[in-house]
């Protein structure tokens, strides 16, 4: 029997490195806002997937108008966000089955290729967790900040050639993907990989999490110059 696909979109950050009032997520971008363009790719890529959107209980009336003026009328189940994304992703894991696939997705990702979605759930069938990342091609450092002024710290780094940057969607095995969140809150859990690695690396569990390439296009929205990007990328299409 088919499993159920999930796709989890977190969206209830308030977006301050933006700057501005309105949560990046709900910015406009080419037409459409950042957020419904992020489910659309997956609307298009997975057939049958259910969708659960975590919003900061305050903007939810907002997004439901939004949804209405845009015609996008396609089953959605709205989730209150937490604290942090961690508690926003646990709180819709609450929503999905153990034997479904479940996509999380940071909701200000709008521009990955629908190709990548649906590679992703495709992987996951046959793996318990499907990460895309890609190399860093920046050099990297450890600094000592003050202000706005930062001072080489001495601290080590591995090299470059064995640090990847870590995308979303991540797509797990859901049952794995809801043992792992009821371990305790760490800040370094920012996003789903890192929780699900702890558990394994606390209980010994065997489970195959792959790293697969993610698209350097895939990039989250979090400074006014990545929405002027962004524009630029879909203008280019
Ligand atoms: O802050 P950061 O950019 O890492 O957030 C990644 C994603 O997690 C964003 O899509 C944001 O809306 C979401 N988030 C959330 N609940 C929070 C904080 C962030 O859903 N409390």
């Amino acid at each position: 029997m088919e499993r159920p696909r999930y796709l989890v979109i977190v969206a209830a950050g308030s977006g301050s490195r933006m700057g501005g009032e309105m949560p990046k997520q709900f910015l406009t971008l080419g037409g459409r806002a950042v957020l419904q363009r992020s489910i659309d790719i997956f609307r298009k890529a997975v057939g049958g997937v259910r969708i659960l959107t975590v919003l900061a209980p305050s903007w939810q009336a907002y997004w439901r108008d939004l949804c209405m003026q845009h015609r996008c009328y396609y089953p959605q189940t709205l989730v209150d966000g937490g604290l942090t994304r961690f508690h926003s992703v646990r709180n819709a894991l609450a929503l999905v089955p153990d034997e479904a696939i479940v996509a999380i997705h940071d909701g200000a990702r709008p521009l990955l290729s629908p190709e990548l979605a649906g590679r992703l759930f495709q992987e996951a069938e046959t793996a318990d967790g499907v990460i895309p990342c890609l190399p860093v091609t920046d050099t990297l450092r450890c600094l000592d900040m003050e202000g706005e002024t930062g001072y080489g710290s001495g601290r080590p780094l591995p090299p470059r050639s064995e640090i990847y940057a870590v995308q979303t969607p991540q797509v797990f095995d859901a049952a794995l993907l809801k043992e792992a969140y009821t371990l305790p809150f760490e800040p370094e859990f920012t996003d789903d990989a890192s929780v699900v690695e702890k558990y394994v690396r606390q209980t010994g569990a065997e489970k195959r999490i792959v790293y697969v390439p993610g698209e350097r296009i895939n990039i989250k929205l979090t400074t006014p110059d990545d929405l002027r990007l962004a524009e630029a990328i879909l203008a280019s299409r």
